[in-house]
């Protein structure tokens, strides 16, 4: 089934200059780009997107990561794409990783771990909407 999830290349990534190749990767492996934006996303916009984790030791740290720096938000779209994109990402932490990932190539740290992945339909939706309107995904 043709699926969307929405794919962050996170501003440790966009910021070592490897966005260009993360996203040769999404295009090489079958991914259509729908829609996409280089964002910089403010304190409370990053705290909004991860509120799921708010409870979370990690949540202060990783949402001043997330808006530390620009980033790139695309909607990828294949079939089965919410597992396919997550399989390309690899393990959250890049030691865990498997090779040929890109967190295995691209990630420094579980937290500075160079893309973001919608877990579930549902995330995908919500995530999807955070970022785009309708209009700009027909
Ligand atoms: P992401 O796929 O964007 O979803 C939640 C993010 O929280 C995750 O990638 C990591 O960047 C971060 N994260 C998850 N677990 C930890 C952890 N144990 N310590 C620090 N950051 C984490």
């Amino acid at each position: 089934m043709t699926e969307r999830t929405l794919a962050i290349i996170k501003p440790d990534a966009v910021g070592r200059h490897v966005a260009g190749a993360i996203m040769q990767r999404i295009e090489d492996e079958g991914f259509q780009i729908r829609a996409m934006r280089r964002i910089h996303l403010a304190r409370r916009e990053a705290e909004g997107f991860y509120a799921v984790h708010r409870e979370r030791p990690f949540f202060h740290s990783l949402t001043e990561f997330m808006s530390s720096g620009p980033a790139i938000v695309l909607v990828l779209e294949a079939p089965d794409a919410i597992r396919k994109w997550r399989t390309l990402m690899g393990a959250t932490d890049p030691a865990k990783a498997d090779a040929g990932t890109l967190r295995k190539q691209f990630a420094e740290s579980i937290e500075r771990n160079a893309t973001h992945g919608s877990d579930a339909a549902d995330t995908a939706a919500y995530e999807i909407g955070y970022f785009f309107a309708g209009v700009e995904l027909i």
